[in-house]
């Protein structure tokens, strides 16, 4: 059995994320010091559910903990109004009251879902996260922000809610599709772009074999992108200042979410790679690193097998304008200035406030007519 611990220190509502294998398999013994009786209610997808709720009820059961699960459909359009309300009152019915855990067993469609629903249920729930694909692992299970999407754009409803524990079980990503564990890798790249050029350096030796399967790989990959989250947000819980660089290629991966319309044509995690690549090209343009540091993003993320360019993403693009446009920033602002996170070199992002928008223009413009 390997077991990592990392710390989110945020005063009273610190908790500890656990990292390694065999942990769903003992989730009995490590969620029962939490409870006040012995049941806990668990949310899940469908597809989690096949594959990991037995070994998760067979766990919880073997410590005399009652279980009862509820399934929603997979995928992104499950994070809405319409499972928030049926998860809230599926909870409700089975009356979880104030001083129950809620487990949230799943990626982050389920994670930000049933933290929601935790945090609005009864004003406030505890709530387990147990992350099953890498992107989760890394990222959203960690610091506590929970919502749903909205007609109107993704995560615009939401709350802050901590999870009391979260228990990374790097076995579960066996189950994952190569695609899937690629788009969370773009995440895990991002740690090591946003502020630590060693761990870059190690993904760039490392990251074939983790995706190729290697456990140790993974629970040092998880470990230390779960660090890194941990150590910015217990700094900056609710983004006022540093933890606005874990948005790090996130504004073009944003438009390009909304020019694909959110679909499978390309994942968050893909267009957060893609963003990344994005932003340091922008920060070589600018002359704020050299282009050898874009080269170097691109060349790992080639050679893991991931999206790299606005080629990759099959379908039509809008152009530079529009992208602009979608990213949240008005059109006339071309002109202006424009807030990006961009960096002097690997592992040394900073938040630019004064970006020139003929220069994302200009970024843009180049990456379509590479299309
Ligand atoms: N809260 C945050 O801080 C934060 C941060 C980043 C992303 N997010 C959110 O996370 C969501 C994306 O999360 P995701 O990429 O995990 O997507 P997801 O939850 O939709 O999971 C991706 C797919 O993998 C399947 N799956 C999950 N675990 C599996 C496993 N172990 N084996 C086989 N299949 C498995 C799911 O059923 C789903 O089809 C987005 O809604 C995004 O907004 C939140």
């Amino acid at each position: 059995m390997i077991l990592n611990r990392v710390a989110v220190d945020l005063g009273e509502r610190s908790y500890e994320v656990r990292i390694g294998t065999g942990l769903i398999g003992r989730a009995g013994a490590e969620i029962a010091p939490l409870l006040r009786r012995k049941r806990v209610v668990v949310v899940t997808d469908e597809t989690v559910a096949t594959a990991h709720l037995p070994a998760l009820t067979a766990a919880l059961t073997a410590e005399g903990i009652a279980v009862s699960a509820l399934a929603l459909p997979p995928g992104e359009g499950t994070k809405g109004w319409v499972n928030l309300a049926r998860c809230t009152e599926w909870l409700l019915e089975e009356k979880v009251e104030r001083r129950d855990v809620v487990l949230a067993l799943g990626g982050g469609v389920i994670g930000d879902l049933v933290g929601f629903s935790a945090a609005i249920l009864r004003r406030g729930v505890r709530f387990v996260q147990l992350p099953t694909t890498l992107l989760a692992q890394v990222d959203s299970s960690v610091g506590g922000k929970t919502g749903i999407n909205t007609a109107q754009g993704k995560n615009l409803v939401g709350a802050f809610h901590q999870p009391s524990l979260v228990l990374a079980d790097i076995g579960v990503l066996d189950t994952l599709p190569d695609r899937d564990l690629l788009s969370g890798y773009g995440e895990v790249v991002k740690y090591g772009l946003l502020g630590d050029a060693d761990f870059f350096d190690w993904l760039e030796q490392h990251g074939p074999a983790l995706r190729a399967g290697d456990a140790a790989a993974r629970l040092h990959a998880v470990t230390r992108s779960v660090e890194m989250k941990a150590g910015i947000v217990s700094r900056d819980e609710t983004e006022e200042g540093e933890r606005a660089l874990l948005n790090l290629g996130h504004t073009f991966c944003h438009a390009l979410e909304k020019a694909t319309g959110y679909s499978d044509r390309l994942l968050h995690g893909e267009g957060v790679a893609i963003g990344c690549a994005l932003a340091f090209e922008l920060s070589a343009r600018i002359g704020l690193c050299s282009q050898e540091d874009p080269s170097r993003v691109r060349a790992h993320l080639r050679a893991m097998g991931m999206k790299v360019d606005l080629a990759d993403i099959p379908g039509d693009l809008p152009g530079a304008e529009a992208l602009i446009a979608l990213m949240g920033q008005d059109k006339k602002v071309i002109d202006g200035r424009l807030r990006f996170i961009l960096a002097r070199g690997i592992g040394e992002a900073f938040v630019a406030e004064d970006v020139p928008g003929d220069m994302v223009q200009k970024v843009l413009a180049d990456a379509l007519a590479g299309r």
